[in-house]
């Protein structure tokens, strides 16, 4: 026992340093945290940038430990960029958008500037749509965990929530709640089969609409209209995705005898799901007393693969039911070797293989089947297991994972991610030095001892 508590110290200490080693500076102030440290192995360019979803466990640390100058200075920092105008490919990206991520560059005169991609660099040309969302989210947490309203309340900030509101409630071509957006346009940022409603999306805009009432001031009549039809959204939202989302052993038995093409408002199969589109290996794998948010839903679709991150939103953000939280908590329980195996966490269950892979993933060669974003595993997802775990009561499970990361990360040099179904093997393109795997063990070592940190959530 006293062993493992000395790794964990140990763990911890060297987690710290990736973190101090990682603020990115402007101007002598820091604004933020490059995720990965630079090292000849580096996957890609950009991971020596600050991405915004990359940023949260690096705020939430530095806000537990009273370092709120950082996380302010981001905030403003991310504000200013989303402002300035973007043409991508001879269109404009609507303002409200946020960067995935950005950097400083020093120009020729040793002036240093901070440049924005919004997707016009980054492989595949792919705009975020969880970065704004997170910065909103962020930008609460902030606001509660330090009092300073003030931040909230000034204009381009209030202008900025506006212009996400209306970019995200406006009318479009949409029949249901959800939102609707591109493949790749979440923490999962190639292409994966995605597009649509997928979950993560959907949690962190009902996270956004849960707290949008307290941040924005809503002066004029067309922005108290915005509210409102913001908090209409909020309960529709809700209630869809706790009925349409939801799959345990009930829901699938009457997925499974649903009728088809039925026409008019009393249809009960709305979506037109065909039961012919139940992957084999649902009926399976389900244990009686668990249950889980399906990936994506929409017209005759239904996305039965298990993905983590919205899950864990879901519960953090109260938007399953305590029932559904408790009984996700349960398929982690029974099917701990599935989900977490060696490492936590699984970022999506069950990998797509042979002509699936091909075609929904353009056959990635970085997403083969058990690897990277198709079905690897990533320990920055570990904190919003801890998070969740611990809202649902099930603390033994938080500390479970905990053990299972914190003494292999170390050893590993904290990858980014690892392969194979049970995550045994370090990640074939793994960066090394990853800083929200890092930051993700403090935080969820922080949140283990110190389970009131939660209340800041939104
Ligand atoms: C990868 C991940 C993305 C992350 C980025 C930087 O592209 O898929 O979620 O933000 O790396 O770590």
């Amino acid at each position: 026992m006293e062993m493992r508590t000395k790794y964990k110290t140990l763990a911890i200490d060297s987690a710290y340093e990736i973190l101090e080693q990682s603020i990115m500076f402007h101007n002598g102030k820091p604004i933020g945290t490059v995720a990965a440290l630079n090292s000849e192995q580096l996957a890609a360019a950009n991971y020596t940038e600050c991405f915004v979803r990359d940023f949260i466990p690096s705020a939430l640390v530095f806000l537990a430990d009273g370092r709120t100058d950082i996380v302010k200075n981001f905030l403003e920092t991310v504000l200013t960029l989303k402002t300035s105008r973007r043409l991508v490919a001879g269109h404009e990206i609507q303002p409200g958008v946020m960067p995935a991520s950005f950097r400083v560059v020093t120009d020729e005169n040793g002036t240093e500037q901070v440049q924005a991609d919004f997707g016009e660099r980054a492989i595949g040309r792919v705009a975020p749509v969880d970065s704004m969302m997170w910065w909103i989210i962020l930008l609460n947490i902030y606001v509660q965990s330090t009092g300073d309203r003030e931040l909230a309340m000034r204009k381009e900030f209030q202008d900025a929530m506006a212009q996400i509101l209306y970019l995200c409630l406006k009318d479009s071509f949409e029949v249901s709640p959800a939102l609707l957006v591109p493949d790749a346009c979440t923490m999962i940022d190639r292409r994966m089969g995605i597009y649509g409603h997928p979950i993560e999306i959907q949690s962190l805009f009902y996270g956004v609409l849960r707290i949008i009432h307290s941040l924005y001031k809503a002066e004029s009549e067309e922005d108290k209209s915005l509210l409102n039809t913001a908090i209409v959204r909020e309960k529709a939202l809700l209630n869809y995705v706790r009925i349409f989302y939801w799959l345990d052993l009930d829901r699938l038995n009457e997925i499974h005898r649903y009728t088809n093409e039925e026409f008019g408002i009393d249809s009960i199969n709305i979506l037109n799901i065909y039961p012919e589109s139940i992957p084999n290996w649902v009926a399976d794998w389900l244990p009686d007393e668990a249950g889980y948010l399906v990936g994506n839903v929409g017209a005759s679709r239904m996305d039965f693969r298990y993905f983590a991150l919205g899950n864990f939103l879901s519960i953090m953000f109260e938007l399953t039911s305590d029932v559904q939280a408790s009984r996700i908590m349960k398929l982690y329980e029974l099917r701990w070797n599935n989900l977490i195996g060696a490492m936590p966490m699984k970022i999506c269950y069950p990998a797509m293989e042979g002509l699936e892979w091909q075609v929904r993933t353009g056959s990635d060669p970085k997403n083969v089947p058990w690897s990277y974003q198709n079905g690897g595993n990533w320990p920055a997802l570990l904190w919003p297991f801890v998070a969740a775990a611990l809202k649902t009561g099930r603390g033994d499970l938080a500390e479970r994972a905990v053990d299972t990361a914190v003494t292999r990360l170390v050893d590993n040099d904290w990858p980014e991610y690892y392969d194979g179904r049970a995550g045994k093997l370090i990640g074939r393109r793994s960066n090394f030095k990853q800083v929200w795997t890092a930051t993700s063990l403090i935080l969820s070592h922080k949140l283990l001892e110190n389970p009131g940190l939660l209340k800041f959530l939104p």
